[in-house]
């Protein structure tokens, strides 16, 4: 199957309140797609609702998954399928070790139940590759980790259960110089493992892209995908914003009134 993600026409509400309108993309297996847009255009909605979350409800359209039509299986049926996603902004969870809540999520959704020490090296050879410190792990799960650390636990997450799609919400955000290429290399390897990942990675910034390619980028605006391109629309949202984009949306729908 050349496609691993098939999205179609897809229209999303959240508390009666419609919030995709019409959206439709495809991720080639392996292929990384960037997606842009201003805050609240559905970016995360998206994701969500391709992972499954029940707020959102599908009025209308499919989301095809491997050749499979997913859009009404449940999140942790779709995480055995191989989706991740990793939230914009992760929860905190007090009396829950890192440790703790990666083993269950590793049991659960590669159904490969390893022994503690087993699953303890595991652990430890992925936290080394992310440069993280060893005590991390037994941290409750977010409880004061910093905004870098919280992203780092979720990249540590991916490294652990290599998914073949992998949802990136802003993964990028609040990441230092360092941190920033350290997930980025780990998302890397991951995707140079043999399941080939696909990757729908959203962000707000260019930089991220120095490190992950994009083999297409989308430009999200009020629920809809607006515009289409390269690594050079990335560049051109730097230099000009999205202004232009609204500019040009707005011309379309002016000429089609006509
Ligand atoms: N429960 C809700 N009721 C009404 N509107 C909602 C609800 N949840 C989300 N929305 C709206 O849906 C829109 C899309 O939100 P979403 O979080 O998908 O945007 P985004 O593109 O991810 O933005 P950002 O870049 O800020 O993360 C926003 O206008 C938001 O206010
Ligand atoms: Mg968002």
């Amino acid at each position: 199957m050349e496609y691993d993600l098939i999205v179609e026409n897809l229209e999303v509400s959240v508390d009666c309140k419609k919030i995709l309108k019409g959206i439709s993309l495809k991720i080639k297996k392996g292929e990384t797609v960037v997606l842009m847009g201003p805050n609240g255009s559905g970016k995360s909605t998206l994701a969500y609702t391709i992972m499954g979350h029940p707020k959102y409800k599908i009025d209308s359209g499919k989301i095809i998954y491997k050749e499979k039509d997913i859009s009404k299986i449940k999140p942790n049926e779709r995480a055995k399928l191989g989706i991740f996603l990793s939230f914009q902004y992760p929860s905190e969870i007090s009396g829950v070790t890192l440790s703790n809540f990666l083993r269950t999520a590793y049991t659960a959704v590669k159904a490969i139940r390893l022994s503690f020490t087993d699953f303890r090296k595991l652990l430890k050879e992925q936290m080394k590759l992310l440069k993280l410190d060893d005590t991390f792990a037994d941290r409750s799960l977010n409880e004061g980790f910093s905004g870098g650390e919280k992203k780092k636990a979720e990249i540590l997450q991916l490294a652990l259960l290599e998914p073949s799609l992998a949802l990136l919400d802003e993964t990028d955000s609040g990441l230092d110089i360092d941190a920033l290429k350290i997930v980025s290399d780990g998302v890397n390897t991951v995707k140079a493992s043999h399941k080939q990942m696909s990757v729908l990675l959203i962000t707000h910034y260019q930089r991220i892209l120095n490190y992950i390619h994009p083999n297409k980028v989308y430009v999200m605006l009020h629920g809809k995908i607006v515009m289409e391109g390269g690594n050079e629309l990335v560049k051109e949202l730097e230099a000009k914003g999205y202004d232009w984009i609204r500019e040009k949306v707005e011309h379309k729908v002016r000429l089609k009134l006509i």
